[in-house]
């Protein structure tokens, strides 16, 4: 910056030199021969003046876009610095990985029936995928037999394999859908909170979204983020009270876990809801312990608002934050937290308005704070979105999908799956996990999960929504893998 303000001022001192020596000559020269024709001098002085002062107005504008430049260059050095220290651990993470798996040939159709009743629509993949019985849905949920199992050992230790089953230290599937994850300095452990939907799948009328009653929150703890130990269901369901929020025929998802600092308390934020999403609350839950058990307080409107897919974010200062779907899904808003974290301070903001935009995951790096959402096609995946925004409060820009490698179909599903968090990695700035849902809407409890590493590096590859198409964020970019690992400088921090 600073060096483009001298290229300025030197180009700025530079021409008013040349254009006053211009001028004094061209007089001189205007005198002589002003014998001859007087008029002449005040024509040429002002043509000079007016192309000397094109020529300087010319120079400040260069200097202008030099100046722009080089804040952009410098933005992005600093970076690219970031992201190279990495690059050697993360390296083999940022490769792109293709998906070349073959879809299933379609059913074959009976040219008799296709007379009889015309030509049919063929079924999209993505419907396909959601049937139970396709034999594309088979390729996406892969049974028990390829489970990743900590208590195994052997070549497959510490790998990570998205949307195969997943199992804790008890060798039981892992329930902790929608979920988030807290580091725990006391501790020294992660914990990972999720919906227990542990129990069989319905409807409760037919045009009804599929649901799986109230089971709790579940908790899992771990100390290298692969073996996960079952910490027990921290917020349990309320069986028999059909007034309460907690109810089995209500609605409990996307659970969320920040430390109060002040208060020595652990607290839980959730997405309440009725059966038929027409409650639209978040509720709160405390407890003195990571594991629990969790005190279940009550539910709320943030500002009276409609509230669904939501997210809490803790920032480094210790202050924290809501960010929940809102006015039928059409817009995200976000609010500050009291100090407490009990409850939402008068200030709010609405975001990524018209967006239609759910599944909110927000992280930071550097200053900048960044976030993945889903769009809104109930339990079907579709294209995630990345975000970013200079104050948390916004405005926020859209960025682009942030998914790369599998194939088209992949990137335009989120790996068949859909955003609940993105975890940072520390020691490696820049490195996060992506953790997302890949549902199965006709066995819940057999949603899978997908986690990826996820980076932010390089400069933005769309169009932004206020920066008049200057991209001046980095990119976030989710890698593929069929197969990966936390790099070995990993264990260094845990
Ligand atoms: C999704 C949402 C999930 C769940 C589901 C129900 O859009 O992200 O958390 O609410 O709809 O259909």
């Amino acid at each position: 910056m600073i060096s483009s303000i001298s290229i300025f001022i030197w180009i700025k001192s530079t021409t008013d030199y040349y254009c006053s020596f211009l001028m004094k000559i061209s007089k001189g020269g205007t005198k002589m021969r002003n014998k001859q024709r007087k008029s002449s001098s005040l024509n040429f002085d002002a043509g000079c003046r007016s192309s000397l002062s094109f020529i300087v107005w010319s120079l400040v504008g260069v200097a202008l876009v030099v100046c722009f430049f080089s804040i952009v260059r410098q933005a992005d050095t600093r970076q690219n610095h970031i992201y190279f220290r990495h690059l050697s651990a993360t390296r083999e993470l940022e490769e792109i990985e293709e998906e070349h798996f073959r879809m299933p040939p379609p059913h074959k159709v009976n040219p008799r029936a296709v007379k009889r009743r015309g030509p049919r629509k063929a079924p999209k993949v993505i419907d396909q995928y959601l049937d139970e019985s396709s034999a594309i849905h088979a390729l996406f949920f892969p049974d028990e037999r390829t489970a990743v199992n900590p208590t195994k050992g052997g070549n497959d230790s510490m790998y990570f394999y998205p949307g195969r089953v997943w199992l804790d230290t008890d060798g039981h599937a892992i329930q902790a859908h929608g979920g988030g994850i807290l580091y725990d300095h006391i501790t020294a452990k992660y914990y990972w909170y999720g919906e227990n939907k542990d129990g069989p799948t319905y409807q409760a009328h037919p045009k009804a979204t599929h649901r799986v009653d109230i089971i709790g929150v579940s908790c899992y703890s771990s100390k290298d983020l692969w073996t996960w130990t079952n910490e027990g269901v921290v917020l349990p369901g309320e069986p028999n009270n059909a007034n309460h929020d907690l109810h089995k025929s209500k609605v409990l998802e996307r659970p969320k876990v920040i430390y109060n600092d002040r208060s020595r308390q652990y607290v839980m934020w959730m997405h309440i809801d009725d059966a038929n999403y027409t409650k639209a609350s978040v509720g709160v839950a405390v407890s003195n312990s990571p594991t629990g058990p969790f005190s279940y307080l009550y539910s709320f409107r943030p500002h009276g608002f409609e509230s669904r897919d939501m997210t809490i974010f803790k920032d480094d200062d210790g202050s924290a934050y809501l960010f929940y779907s809102s006015r039928d899904n059409t817009e995200l808003h976000v609010s500050p937290l009291t100090k407490d974290y009990l409850n939402i301070t008068v200030a709010m903001r609405r975001i990524l308005l018209r967006r239609h935009r759910e599944a909110p995951a927000v992280f930071k790096l550097q200053g900048t704070y960044y976030m993945i959402t889903s769009g809104c096609s109930g339990w079907a995946p579709n294209r995630a979105l990345a975000h970013a925004a200079e104050s948390i409060m916004g405005p926020w820009e859209t960025l682009g999908n942030p998914c790369v490698g599998g194939n088209r179909f992949f990137r335009l599903t989120t790996f068949l799956s859909q955003s609940t968090f993105v975890l940072p990695l520390p020691g490696l700035p820049g490195t996060f996990i992506f953790m997302a849902d890949r549902w199965n809407p006709s066995d819940l409890r057999d949603s899978r999960y997908v986690w990826l590493p996820l980076f932010i590096g390089g400069l933005a590859d769309e169009p932004l929504d206020y920066s008049f198409g200057f991209p001046s964020w980095s990119r976030v970019s989710i890698y593929w893998h069929r197969k990966w690992r936390l790099p070995e400088s990993w264990k260094r921090y845990t």
